[in-house]
Order: structure tokens, then C-alpha cells, then sequence
């Protein structure tokens, strides 16, 4: 196939799951743009070639500001964003981690998803996607304010999904355990896995599966996939 003249944004994908999806979309063929909020050299290394970097943090309007007006001076063409950027706090870090969280999982996608719909090219495929969190179906007592803002995060999808209908299609993913972070104990991890029927830590591949779901898929807008491994049925 010849070079898209159109982008998939994936916002957060310098690192873990945003890194593996660039890669392999870029595998696929797709143009690729990701976020971050610094490229040094080694990490520079890291991505796959071709892939284009734009700076921003999302911890204030003005940073959110910034990306859009980066992808409109550049006259970016959008087939996809991929809203993957994420922090996780404990409740235990203070009341402000309620504002910090809120500004990477609501406000900068509420932000860009507004500001940047008119950069799909009308009649050519379009898609959102956000990352939520499996987390958000039952709540959580330790994490509250993690948990609402990804709960946030899926109400803006659906939302989302009802305003841009028919020309962008607007879907949620909510992973449950995903990947390990690299200081996760042994005893940590043999909770986590116990927690899922499947009782594994899939890696990343699971979630650009499921992005290749939404992207290929003509007629799912406004849906969330419980990417959980069953965590449900225990
Ligand atoms: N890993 C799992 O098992 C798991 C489980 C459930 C849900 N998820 C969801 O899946 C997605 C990817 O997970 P992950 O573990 O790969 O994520 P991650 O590495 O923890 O974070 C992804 C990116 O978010 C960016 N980010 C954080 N704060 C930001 C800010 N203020 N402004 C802009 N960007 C910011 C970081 O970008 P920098 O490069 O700038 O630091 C980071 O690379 C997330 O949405 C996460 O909530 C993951």
C-alpha cells in the first residue's frame, strides 16, 4: 500500500503500551505521531522509524493548548487518536492528585477531542480511542481519585461517540493488568495475577489488538472493551 497521507496520534507513546502500539502500527503501515513530554537520546532510540514526536505536557490548559496548535500549524490529517497518556496516583499523594489525574484523563482528551475533530478528512475512516481502566466497573476504595477520573474518561468517550457520529467513531478500552512496572514486587505480582481468571501479564500486544479492533470495525462507536483477562468472574 502506499504511504497514508493521514496520522494516528497516540498521546503518552514514547514508553510501555504506547511505545508497542507505535511500533506496530508503524508495522502496519500507518503514519504515527505520539506525545511526550521529553525525548532524550536514549529514549529517542527507542521508536520506530519514521515516527513523529511532538512535545507536551498535559498538566495545565496552556500544555494541552500546545499539542493542538502543534497539530493544526502542521496541518495534520488524523486517522486515528489514541488517547494513552495516564498517571496513577494514591489517593495517600494529597487532594491535588484528584486535579493532576483529572487534567491527563479528562481534560486533555475533552480538549483535543474538541479542538481536533475537524482535522479527520470527511468521508475517510475515523476513530477515538481512550484508554480507560477495568478498575472503573467496580470502583476502588484504595484509589478513588484514580478511579473517578478513568471512570470520567469513559463518560467523555460515549459522550464523545454520540457527537461525532457517523464521521469519527468514539470507542473506550479498559485493560485490567496489562504490564508490570519495573519495581512491582514478587508478592505485588502474584496478587495482581490471582486477581483474573486468566492469571497472566499479557504485554501489550492485547491492547493493539483491541486498537485493531476499533480501527477495522465499521460499526462499533461508543462501546467499552473490558480488556480484563476475566477478571470479572472471580
Ligand atoms: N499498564 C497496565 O497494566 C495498565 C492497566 C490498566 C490500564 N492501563 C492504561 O493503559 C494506558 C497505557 O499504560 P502504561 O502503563 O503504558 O502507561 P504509562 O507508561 O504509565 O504512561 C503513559 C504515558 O503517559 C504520559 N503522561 C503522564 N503524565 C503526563 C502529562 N502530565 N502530560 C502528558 N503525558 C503524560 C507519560 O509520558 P512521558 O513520556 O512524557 O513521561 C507516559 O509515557 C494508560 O492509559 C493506562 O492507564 C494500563
Amino acid at each position: 500500500m502506499g504511504k497514508p497521507s493521514t496520522s494516528i496520534l497516540i498521546t503518552g507513546g514514547a514508553q510501555r503500551i504506547g511505545l508497542h502500539c507505535a511500533k506496530r502500527l508503524s508495522e502496519e503501515g500507518y503514519r504515527v505521531i505520539i506525545s511526550c513530554r521529553e525525548l532524550d537520546a536514549q529514549r529517542a532510540a527507542t521508536l520506530p522509524p519514521g515516527v513523529e514526536v511532538l512535545l507536551a505536557d498535559f498538566s495545565t490548559v496552556p500544555g494541552i493548548q500546545g499539542l493542538i496548535d502543534q497539530l493544526h500549524e502542521r496541518d495534520i490529517r488524523l486517522r486515528a487518536i489514541i488517547h494513552n497518556a495516564a498517571i496513577w496516583l494514591d489517593d495517600q499523594q494529597g487532594p491535588a492528585a484528584l486535579q493532576q489525574m483529572f487534567m491527563v484523563h479528562m481534560q486533555a482528551p475533552y480538549m483535543i477531542n474538541s479542538q481536533c475533530a475537524g482535522l479527520f478528512p470527511a468521508g475517510e475512516p475515523g476513530d477515538i480511542i481512550h484508554l480507560g481502566d477495568d478498575i472503573t466497573r467496580k470502583g476502588s476504595a484504595r484509589h478513588v481519585a484514580y478511579c473517578a477520573s478513568k471512570a470520567g474518561l469513559e463518560g467523555l468517550s460515549r459522550s464523545f461517540a454520540a457527537k461525532l457520529a457517523p464521521g469519527i467513531k468514539v470507542n473506550c478500552i479498559n485493560p485490567a493488568l496489562i504490564m508490570f512496572n519495573d519495581g512491582d514486587d514478587e508478592d505485588y505480582r502474584a496478587r495482581a495475577l490471582a486477581k483474573s481468571a486468566m492469571g497472566m501479564e499479557p504485554g501489550p500486544e492485547v491492547v493493539y489488538q483491541s486498537i485493531r479492533y476499533f480501527l477495522d470495525n465499521p460499526y462499533l462507536t461508543g462501546s467499552t472493551l473490558p480488556l480484563n483477562g476475566g477478571r470479572h468472574l472471580k
